[in-house]
């Protein structure tokens, strides 16, 4: 049995590495191996992505976002969204709502019972890139018409895949030793808006991912903005101590949100 590769994640995930994925694909294709970690699964769409390359091999996807709680939602929210798009049926799309509509959306949202996603509802009601995580932020926010016409389906996504949930120091203390094990490493970006993450991170907290470079093979993901790989090769240079990207390949691709800002964005591989 065939089963879709998803080239995207199957919901709204902010800091997929979408963008990335042919080139990921073609990396992991060169260097093949047994097991795969993804320490910040976010979306698990290099797991994902892995998985459908290498059936055989063992797959963990850390879903520290418990983006399975959403894909499993998945009915649930398409029922929502579905009546929202009922009640939005006069409204164009991409359309601001007036209080009235406003009011009726909220009063829908509010009867639901029990889980509701809403960073899938901040990206079909909310201006891009701007995510909630409550309803009482919800309401609180300008609404527009942008929910998606077809209903969202993730058939069989982390099929085969293990799912782990905990903080990424403990997933790499537990397989850190595994011979044939490869690192997928997406930390959140420092100085970009991680308002739909769990939590915030400092220069301390990105710089204590460098220690899971150091023996292992890993793919690696980051941007310019980081400026991670200049202080790694300053480092090395001046003081002599070891930059955990030596020896390792990058590939660029740049990244403009707007048109009058752009950045790039690296992976970065090296396979021991
Ligand atoms: C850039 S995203 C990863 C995106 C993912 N590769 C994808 O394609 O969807 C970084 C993820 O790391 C998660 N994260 C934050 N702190 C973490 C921690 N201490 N351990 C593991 N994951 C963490 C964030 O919540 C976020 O989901």
């Amino acid at each position: 049995m065939t089963f879709k590769v998803y080239k995207s994640s199957p919901m709204p995930f902010q800091g997929q590495k979408r963008r990335f994925i042919n080139q990921f694909i073609e990396v992991i294709k060169k260097n093949p191996s047994k097991i795969y970690v993804d320490l910040f699964g976010g979306s698990g769409l290099l797991s994902h992505v892995t998985k459908s390359v290498y059936p055989d091999a063992k797959v963990v996807f850390n879903d520290y976002d418990n983006f399975s709680q959403r894909l499993a939602n998945i009915p649930k929210t398409n029922q929502l969204l579905n009546d929202l798009r009922t009640l939005n049926i006069d409204i164009k799309r991409g359309e601001k709502l007036n209080a009235t509509q406003r009011e009726r959306v909220l009063q829908r949202i509010n009867e639901e019972n029990g889980y509701v996603d809403y960073i899938t509802l901040s990206s079909s009601l909310l201006f891009a890139m701007q995510y909630v995580k409550s309803f009482d932020e919800l309401s609180k926010s300008t609404m527009y018409n942008k929910i998606k016409m077809t209903p969202y389906s993730a058939v069989n996504y982390l099929q085969g895949i293990e799912v782990v949930r905990d903080d990424y120091r403990k997933i790499y203390e537990t397989y850190k030793s595994h011979p044939d094990v490869v690192f997928l490493i997406d930390p959140p970006y420092l100085s970009t808006d991680c308002s739909s993450y769990e939590n915030y991170w400092r220069l301390k907290d990105y710089l204590d991912v460098m220690l899971c470079l150091y023996e292992n093979s890993y793919v690696y993901f980051t941007s310019n903005k980081s400026n991670i790989v200049e202080l790694c090769e300053w480092i090395e240079s001046n003081t002599g101590g070891l930059n955990p990207f030596s020896g390792a390949t990058t590939q660029t691709m740049r990244v403009a949100p707007s048109y009058n800002s752009s950045f790039t964005d690296m992976m970065i591989y090296k396979f021991v």
